[in-house]
């Protein structure tokens, strides 16, 4: 008796993972239908285009972190993240220059294209300075909005760094890494700063408040 018990549970279990695949693709497919994004007059339609489009988007996104930083310093409290903030100033102004050339050597302008997510990483950790009050922790929140913003460099220069390579831009691609190379530099200090001491005086006032309030959403 067990075996066709079994035998049977087995055709059932085969036919309801059979069912399951063909609806899973018919699923997907339909997903897949609905989310094609109608591409404008103007969408890249080679890996060059997008390497460029992508340079636009990034040199637009450096130059206004470029506005952006002076006010993150001047909220900052603790030393350490004034001077870590002030150097990436100055790091970032290479970054722009860098950036200047790897267009010449794509043989294009350099032109600045909107970049969406930098402006709302930007206007991210003004809402935080505004939620924090200055001390350790507003510079704890600056370090966490800074280390959002690095992060998305990282990715970005990483994305270019590949691309640059498939596309046989060998000098753009040793500019790139180098910028690269300085975005994990300044999300290791960041790292360091938010360890060694700024959490740690930050954490000093924890308990002062209702613990629940970390657990309700604000809107
Ligand atoms: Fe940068
Ligand atoms: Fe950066």
């Amino acid at each position: 008796m067990k075996t066709p018990t079994a035998k049977t549970k087995t055709d059932a279990s085969k036919s309801a993972s059979s069912k399951a695949a063909t609806s899973k693709t018919a699923t997907s497919k339909t997903v897949t239908a609905g989310r094609k994004v109608k591409a404008k007059s103007t969408a890249a339609e080679e890996l060059r285009e997008l390497y460029t489009d992508s340079l636009k988007d990034i040199y637009w996104a450096e130059k206004h972190l470029l506005k952006a930083l002076p006010k993150m310093a001047k909220n900052a409290t603790t030393e350490t993240l004034i001077n870590a903030i002030n150097d990436h100033i100055a790091v970032t102004e290479e970054q722009v220059a860098r950036l200047e050339r790897v267009f010449e050597l794509a043989g294009k302008k350099a032109v600045a294209k909107k970049c969406d997510a930098m402006e709302g990483l930007i206007k991210e950790g003004q809402d935080i300075m505004e939620s924090t009050e200055p001390g350790a922790v507003r510079d704890a929140g600056i370090i966490a909005a800074s280390q959002k913003i690095e992060h998305y460099e990282i990715a970005t220069y990483g994305t270019l760094c590949a691309f640059a390579k498939t596309l046989g831009e060998d000098e753009a691609l040793e500019l790139l890494k180098q910028t690269l190379a300085e975005e994990k530099e300044a999300d290791v200090t960041l790292t360091e700063a938010a360890y060694n001491s700024i959490n740690f005086e930050a954490a000093e006032g924890e308990g002062d408040e209702d613990e629940d309030e970390n657990m309700t959403e604000e809107n």
